[in-house]
Order: structure tokens, then C-alpha cells, then sequence
């Protein structure tokens, strides 16, 4: 489809038409390339991608180079992947991570972590994929358990990496806080964590008040004006908070040591590490 037309039609059209309009067209995909063969086994069928991109295998393989490169992770390292979807980044980790390492993943979408246990644990038992019922307006309507109260099914001090891509643009800020709560306690001393954000500085702004940016972060959540969201009536849809807000919030959890942001060019910025924003730092 046209960037034009594309980027348009994000906005007009109200999200369960989207959802709708992409399932029926990755349908149509899948049902091409099984025809001709020629669809990878090993990942997802496209009609289940409900993570966003449509270049699934470009996205794991970029994260995992993040991983290595600027986030440090190694090979035996154990890894909590936070809303982990349909294994976009735990199929290239199953390739990096060694025996001795473990892989835990969570999600609130019943189909991405039932095809992840079928089809990566299966291969892989070092990985584990746990499917949590939380409440989410875009992503799981019908939840029972509020982000806000939801504490991580893990140990204190388990996780040596833990990383959220694409996660916090879809929680709203009660729910990142519980997070950021948890993601202290379950992380080690010591620890690194990789997350990802729509982070509003000065430039992404600047650069979204001159309508050059991709996520139109225009609508104040509430009278705080800490975080902006882009659809009407579904701020799950896409949503960005204060860069101010989220490293004052990191600070606050003691887990913002040797803190690094790398800005994403989701708004029209030129130099980009990624298409996100990019938060690497350690607990202290
Ligand atoms: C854009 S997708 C990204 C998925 C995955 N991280 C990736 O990069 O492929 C956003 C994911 O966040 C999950 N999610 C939303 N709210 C969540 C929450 N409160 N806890 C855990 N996962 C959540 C959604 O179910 C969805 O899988």
C-alpha cells in the first residue's frame, strides 16, 4: 500500500476496521505463499501478527543486534521479555541465547503466547511463555486483571536483561509505573534494562506540532500533560510520555544508572539507532 494513503488511514479509520481490514489481507498473504511454498514455519502465520509491524523478522533480527551491541546482553543471561506478543524477538533469541540460559516471556494475548509455547518451548525448553489475563482497550478488551495491581509471577532479583519493545506505547501511565515497580524488584543488582518509548523531548514536539512526525501524540491523557495519545477514544492505540517523565520515573526506581536514551526517527528525526525510542540503563 501507498506511505500516503497508508498514513492516512491510520487515523480515519476507527481501530477494529483497521483490525479487521489487516486480518483479511494477511489472510489473503497466507494464503498466497502457502500455496507457493514458499512460507517460513518457523515464525508466525501473518494473519496472527497482531504486533504491528509487517516486517517481523527485520524487527527481532534489528532488536537482537540492540541487545548485543548497546545493551550488553550475553549468551547464558536470564531474560524477561515484558508483553513478548507472538515471539517477534524470541525467535531470533533462540538463536543467540545458550543452554544455561533462560527465556521468560508475558503477554495479555492468548493467541501470541499459545503459538509461542507450541512453537518456539516446544524447540527451545529454556524458553518459557506465560499468558496473563490484564485488561488492555486495544489489545485485550475482555481482561480481568488491572495492569496497575499486577505483580510480575517472578522472584525478586531473577533477571539479569529485561526488556519491553513496543509495550509502554500501549500503557497508560498507572500502569507504567506499576511496571517500572516490578521490573526493580524482579531485575538484579546490577541488571540492564532495555525499554522502548514514543519519547516526547523538545524536537519530538516540535517535530508532531509541525506534523512531521509518523505518531501524531497530540491528545493530552489527562491534566497532567505527562503523556499524549494519538487515536480517539483508544489511548492504548499509540501513546507517549515526557522523556523527563519517564527517566524522572526510572530515577525513582533506582533504575536509571549509566541511563542512555537513543531517539527512534518515529517522529521525523534523521539519525535514529531504531524507529522507537530507545532506554538503556541499569539498576543501580
Ligand atoms: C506492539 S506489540 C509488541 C509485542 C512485542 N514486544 C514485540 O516487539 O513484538 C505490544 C504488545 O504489548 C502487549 N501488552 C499490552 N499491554 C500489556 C501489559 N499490561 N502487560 C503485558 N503486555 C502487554 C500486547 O498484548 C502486545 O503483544
Amino acid at each position: 500500500m501507498n506511505k500516503t494513503l497508508k498514513a492516512k488511514l491510520k487515523y480515519l479509520l476507527p481501530v477494529p476496521i483497521k483490525k479487521l481490514l489487516k486480518f483479511v489481507l494477511y489472510t489473503c498473504e497466507d494464503f498466497v505463499s502457502t500455496l507457493k511454498g514458499t512460507r517460513d514455519k518457523d515464525y508466525p502465520p501473518k494473519r496472527l501478527n497482531f504486533v504491528g509491524s509487517s516486517e517481523f523478522k527485520k524487527v527481532g533480527a534489528e532488536f537482537l543486534g540492540h541487545f548485543s551491541k548497546a545493551g550488553g546482553l550475553e549468551k547464558d543471561n536470564t531474560v524477561l521479555d515484558i508483553g513478548c506478543g507472538i515471539g517477534r524477538i524470541a525467535i531470533p533469541l533462540t538463536k543467540y541465547l545458550n543452554s544455561d540460559a533462560h527465556y521468560h516471556g508475558f503477554d495479555i494475548d492468548k493467541r501470541g503466547v499459545t503459538w509461542c509455547q507450541k512453537n518456539i518451548s516446544n524447540k527451545h525448553p529454556n524458553f518459557h511463555f506465560d499468558y496473563v489475563d490484564i485488561y488492555n482497550k486495544y489489545y485485550n478488551k475482555k481482561g480481568k486483571i488491572k495492569s496497575e495491581e499486577f505483580e510480575f509471577p517472578y522472584k525478586d532479583e531473577t533477571f539479569d536483561f529485561i526488556f519491553a519493545t513496543s509495550v509502554f506505547t500501549h500503557m497508560l501511565p498507572k500502569e507504567v509505573l506499576q511496571y517500572f515497580k516490578e521490573i526493580n524488584r524482579v531485575l538484579k543488582k546490577g541488571g540492564t534494562l532495555f525499554i522502548t518509548f514514543f519519547s516526547l523531548d523538545k524536537e519530538a514536539l516540535e517535530n508532531i506540532t509541525a506534523g512531521r512526525a509518523n505518531a501524531q501524540l497530540t491528545i493530552p491523557f489527562d491534566e497532567n500533560k505527562t503523556c499524549f495519545y494519538s487515536h480517539k477514544n483508544v489511548p492504548e492505540a499509540e501513546i507517549g510520555y515526557l522523556e523527563d517523565w519517564i527517566t524522572d520515573e526510572l530515577k525513582k526506581v533506582d533504575c536509571a544508572h549509566n541511563l542512555k536514551v537513543h531517539h527512534g526517527n518515529w517522529d521525523g528525526r534523521k539519525e535514529a539507532l531504531s524507529y522507537q525510542d530507545i532506554f538503556i540503563s541499569m539498576k543501580a
